[in-house]
């Protein structure tokens, strides 16, 4: 972030304006319906400022500015339209470590004022950090048309009622959960719907109930994160994310996922490195089952989905076998994902009836896997975790008869940015591999569906296909 967003309390505060047009105007009466005490610095104002100041009784010095003036102010806000004096107040300002906003100059601000919804005290703040105030502004008015009117007059309520449900509720996540009961339930329509009284009646009923009921159950949801782009989440998963107390998560998460969930909710990372036994899944497992215990809602969230190639169903059972509550969400999982950001349909009528997801990394080692059922004709196959694998796994392939021309591509992190897609054929796979450095997380399809799509994505591909990952030149060398 270039700007730290902050609410500030002004109430009583010195504050000084520069400037006596109508922008300084406006910037005063911001400062005064936050409560700020006002004073204006400018040789002369114009007569709707000069009513202004009489009528709320700021006070006024008809001067030019002087850099004493930001002595003892907590906040600046300059607005004469002369560039020197506008530097001359921002320098003087950074000199006496005091806030300064120099309207229409970035250059001339260390605070910038945000675009506002508000529905004091809920007050909403919209900002570009200077860069495209129009769009923070269009931003605003999309948001003035989502949020109720009355949404203020909740808030006040809430603040209201927010000491007696202290004294009769004693836990902290007891109130949480008393707290989002009433802001997800019928006592915020009625308040919406205009009816204080009915909402307040609702309210004593809840506040009744969870004094009858003290103990807060825990609960955990197992949820797919998709394969990376936080567009391809489901509403539920980002819903669970907004609620849950603690995300556990896998390494795959990405860090644009992540930044959906709570701001509040504690984050574990529990991901577990190819190869390595850092939080093995017993760990893993135990922890869960111990959140859960404590009455905390875990949303365990996995890449993909969390009963595809995820252990998923391990976590599940342990959660059963404690009696705790579990639901699952299901996400895209990374064969879906990868094959439609690369264009590749997965089966088709044509030439592919099936499809099969298969673990390169399975308990036992690929020698395990069904060699000659995988080796047929006219079926997808979608590996995961196979990039270390790729040389066994063209080996077998082939010498279970897939034809060695079996067109293939490789998706690296796909739908994430930097997503590379790699096309040749199976024969050339490990050498494909080898040259283009691919590195996990990958997906291999392997099968007729892998040769289309290529000029689909070549005319629609420009955000996300690197250039240059294209196999047809390395597959035409290998074969010359
Ligand atoms: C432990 S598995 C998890 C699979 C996950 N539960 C799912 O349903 O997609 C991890 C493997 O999924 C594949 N994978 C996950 N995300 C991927 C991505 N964004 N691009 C390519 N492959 C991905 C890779 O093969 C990676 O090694």
């Amino acid at each position: 972030m270039d700007y730290f967003p902050a609410f500030l309390k002004l109430q009583d505060r010195p504050c000084l304006v520069v400037g006596g047009g109508d922008v300084a105007l406006r910037k005063a009466r911001l400062l005064l319906s936050a409560g700020a005490l006002i004073s204006v610095v400018a040789p002369e104002t114009s007569s709707a400022f000069a009513a202004f100041i009489e009528k709320n009784s700021l006070r006024l010095v008809l001067r030019k500015f002087e850099t004493s003036d930001v002595n003892g102010n907590w906040l600046v806000v300059s607005a004469t339209g002369d560039a020197t004096v506008e530097r001359a107040v921002y320098e003087a300002s950074t000199a006496a470590r005091v806030f300064c906003n120099g309207v229409d100059d970035k250059s001339n601000c260390s605070y910038i004022t945000p675009a506002i919804v508000d529905r004091s005290p809920m007050v909403i703040a919209v900002s570009s950090g200077g860069t495209a105030p129009v769009l923070a502004r269009k931003l605003r008015g999309k948001i003035e048309m989502l949020l109720p009117k009355d949404l203020g007059r909740l808030a006040h309520l809430a603040s209201k009622w927010r000491t007696r449900v202290s004294e009769r509720i004693d836990s902290v996540l007891g109130r949480r959960r008393f707290w989002e009961a009433v802001f997800d339930g019928p006592a915020t329509s009625r308040v919406l719907d205009g009816h204080v009284d009915k909402a307040e009646l609702e309210m004593a009923r809840l506040l009744a109930d969870f004094e009858n009921s003290p103990s807060v159950e825990g609960e955990a949801w197992l949820v797919g994160a998709g394969p990376g782009d936080p567009e391809l989440l489901t509403v539920g998963a980002v819903q669970i994310m907004q609620a849950a107390d603690v995300i556990l998560h896998d390494r795959l998460v990405s860090d644009e996922v992540l930044a959906l969930a709570r701001r509040d909710a504690d984050r574990i990372s529990v991901g577990k490195f190819p190869g390595s036994e850092t939080n093995s899944q017993q760990a893993i497992n135990q922890l869960l089952v111990r959140l859960v215990r404590s009455g905390k809602r875990v949303c365990r969230l996995k890449g993909g989905d969390p009963f595809i190639f995820a252990r998923g169903g391990e976590e599940l059972e342990a959660l059963r076998a404690a009696g705790l509550r579990c639901k699952v969400v299901p996400g895209i999982t990374a064969a879906a994902g990868c094959a439609a950001a690369a264009g590749i349909p997965l089966t088709h009528r044509d030439v592919s009836q099936s499809v099969v997801f298969v673990t390169a990394h399975g308990k036992d080692s690929v020698d395990q896997l069904d060699w000659p059922s995988l080796a047929r004709d006219r079926q997808t196959l979608a590996f995961y975790m196979a990039v270390k694998r790729f040389p066994e796994l063209m080996r077998n392939l082939i010498s279970r008869g897939r034809p060695a021309a079996t067109p293939i591509a490789i998706i690296e992190r796909g739908t994430l940015p930097g997503q590379r897609v790699v096309r040749g054929r199976l024969g050339q796979l490990a050498l494909l591999a080898e040259a283009q450095r691919i590195k996990a997380p990958a997906m291999l399809i392997v099968g007729d569906v892998a040769a289309l799509g290529e000029h689909v994505m070549e005319d629609n591909s420009e955000p996300r296909q690197s250039p240059g990952t294209h196999s047809r030149a390395i597959y035409a060398k290998q074969r010359s």
